[in-house]
């Protein structure tokens, strides 16, 4: 099984999501991330997530930013993004339905704020919504 978290820029919420995600699942599970824009690509992420995930004994110093691509839709069997913005730039990539079925909003029907422009409590919360999140998504799997 392979999942895609997706964010803006791919150094706050969407590596954060996959780190978090990675340490709960075994390596059957492939767990990626990406961001709809570009501007930090090969970027590792921001100090603050490192920083709130280390609190939580989760490492992602050693991810690098990388740019959705179209390709996704076929590497990844389910694309979770943070918030409705994400989803809007991403539905508008799909071509084919069987793409746009994988994408969903790791909320549901709530957003995951940009904590860019926030500070250590932004980002704490957005750990804590991500760890929740990350539980439900786990707890899917184990269903089925
Ligand atoms: P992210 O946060 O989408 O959670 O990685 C952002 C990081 C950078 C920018 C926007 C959001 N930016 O505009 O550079």
């Amino acid at each position: 099984m392979r999942i895609l978290m997706i964010c803006l820029g791919n150094i706050c919420r969407s590596p954060l999501a996959e780190g978090i995600l990675q340490s709960k699942l075994d390596d059957r599970f492939i767990v990626d991330s990406a961001g709809t824009g570009g501007w930090h690509i090969n970027q590792p992420p921001d100090k603050r997530s490192i920083a709130v995930a280390r609190k939580n004994g989760i490492d992602i110093t050693g991810l690098r930013a990388r740019k959705f691509s179209t390709d996704d839709f076929e590497t990844f069997d389910l694309i979770y993004v943070m918030d409705r913005s994400n989803y809007k730039d991403v539905m508008a990539l799909a071509q084919e339905d069987a793409h746009r079925q994988k994408v969903r909003m790791i909320l549901e029907n709530d957003d995951v704020p940009d904590p860019y422009f926030g500070g250590e409590q932004e980002f704490e919360e957005v750990y804590r919504m991500l760890d929740k999140a990350t539980d439900a998504i786990k707890a899917q799997f184990e269903r089925s």
